[in-house]
């Protein structure tokens, strides 16, 4: 038996990513941390809420660098999980508990390491970096679909087991799964596609 279920928010399981923007005015870097991402070919397309300090950066701004983070930073992740770069918090927000931080990398005790095809920074604890600029902003009613072309992927040499291939044992995605943090790193089977490396 199925039962008919309403949910406002239905986090099923996807993967957590730090997206990196800057304010064109301050140059201040920001994190803003999101689940909602996919990619396809060189495109990567995400969804953010409209009040969010990462979305008004890349409304004036152009750039984004997508870290996406391994299963060992989920502390550091949470401890920045309650806080917005948006010095005007929205009620709602406020409501919740979410405080401003102007850095929430000293907040979370994230690196900073220089971005190679774009401005935006990379953060060395998340093993894979996509490096991208906005190609398309769509405003729906609460938040944007945001269309963005990759220009560079760089991944930890730990993670790699050759010039082009991931060492998938070494590579521990982290899962958000109905507001839980978890571990995704347990193998049940590979596809008939399947191209990088396995012990
Ligand atoms: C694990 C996790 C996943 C999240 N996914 C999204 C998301 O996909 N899109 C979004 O707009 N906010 C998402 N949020 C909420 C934002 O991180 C939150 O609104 C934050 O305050 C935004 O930061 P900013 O205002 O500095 O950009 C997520 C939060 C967590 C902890």
């Amino acid at each position: 038996m199925f039962k008919k279920i309403e949910k406002e928010s239905f986090y099923y399981g996807s993967t957590v990513v730090l997206m990196t923007t800057k304010d064109v005015q301050s140059k201040a870097d920001n994190i803003t941390v999101i689940s909602s991402t996919w990619t396809l070919d060189k495109t990567i397309v995400v969804g953010l809420g409209l009040d969010n300090k990462g979305f008004l950066n890349l409304k004036v701004g152009s750039e984004a660098t997508f870290n996406v983070a391994n299963g060992n930073i989920w502390e550091k992740i949470e401890r920045v999980a309650k806080t917005t770069g948006n010095s005007e918090i929205p009620t709602y927000k406020r409501k919740a508990g979410y405080k401003y931080c102007s850095d929430k990398f000293s907040l979370g005790g994230f690196t900073k390491i220089r971005g190679e095809e774009v401005q935006t920074v990379r953060i060395k604890e998340c093993p894979i970096q996509i490096e991208t600029i906005i190609t398309d902003i769509a405003i729906r009613d609460s938040f944007a679909i945001i269309e963005s072309k990759i220009k560079g992927i760089l991944v930890d040499e730990q993670i790699l087991y050759d010039d082009s291939h991931i060492d998938v044992n070494k590579w521990d995605p982290l899962i958000y799964k109905f507001r839980e943090y978890i571990s995704a790193n347990q193998s049940l089977g590979t596809n008939f596609r399947f191209q990088e490396f396995k012990k």
